[in-house]
């Protein structure tokens, strides 16, 4: 079974000319991972919000874990979000006045299933924290608000690993790091992926990233089912 399912996903934001997405056809199995890319503004944000089910779709469908997520109410879309998806914004979306251990434990208190998964939230939540390049200490004194952007970005990308997701929708997620930070960044966001069996969706525009993924597609081609 795909971890994410596509068909036929077109959605049009209100007052636009054209279709923003039109997907034909896109799966990732479990443990795969994909890197989307094309230019600014061409929908990558909107792909993502659309696969969560953040925003509704009027055409097509997109089945997660082999669940059809334009079939659940919003309560239950909420909790299946939670289970199963770690999700990395463009924009980080941390609680700033929380600290950053407590933001990347977070998934483990919305949903039952992540919290068990990590076993210990806060001693994975380090252990994330440390790959990463970070202080867990430091990260565990101070707030979101008060972190610098590189750090705010892996907490983000740690809050999306713990507790083990079937799969992970990464936005750009590497735009605020160094290209040492990124390397390092990018083979443990892979590794902890492929050890959990997680598929990761990772959309940039940068594409001096394509080598480190299994398959690469450009975003314009998606329509084609991601072949020209
Ligand atoms: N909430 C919204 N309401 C209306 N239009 C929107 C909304 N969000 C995005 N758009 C439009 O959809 C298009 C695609 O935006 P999107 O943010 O998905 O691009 P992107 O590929 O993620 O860009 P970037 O690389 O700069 O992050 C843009 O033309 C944008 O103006
Ligand atoms: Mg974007």
């Amino acid at each position: 079974m795909p971890m994410l399912r596509i068909e036929g996903l077109d959605h049009r934001w209100t007052g636009a000319r054209q279709d923003t997405i039109r997907v034909g056809a896109l799966a990732l199995g479990a443990g795969e991972n994909l890197f989307l890319h094309g230019p600014s503004g061409c929908g990558k944000s909107t792909l993502i919000s659309a696969i969560a089910g953040v925003i509704d779709v009027a055409e097509g469908a997109v089945c997660v874990a082999g669940r059809d997520i334009g079939s659940l109410g919003s309560g239950a879309r909420d909790r299946f979000r939670a289970d199963h998806i770690g999700l990395v914004f463009q924009m980080f979306n941390l609680v700033p006045w929380l600290t950053g251990i407590e933001n990347v434990i977070l998934p483990c208190t919305f949903s039952r299933r992540r919290r068990r998964r990590a076993g210990n939230p806060e001693a994975v939540a380090r252990r994330l924290l440390g790959d990463l390049g970070l202080d867990p200490d430091e990260l565990g004194r101070k707030t979101a608000g008060d972190l610098s952007v590189g750090q705010q970005q892996r907490v983000a990308v740690a809050r999306a690993l713990i507790g083990t997701p079937d799969l992970i929708l990464a936005d750009e997620p590497t735009s605020a790091l160094d290209a040492d930070a990124k390397t390092a960044f990018l083979d443990v966001l892979m590794r902890d992926c492929k050890a959990a069996n997680t598929a990761l969706l990772f959309v940039s525009h940068d594409r001096g990233l394509e080598g480190h993924f299994d398959r690469s597609v450009d975003f314009r081609d998606l329509d084609r089912g991601g072949t020209r």
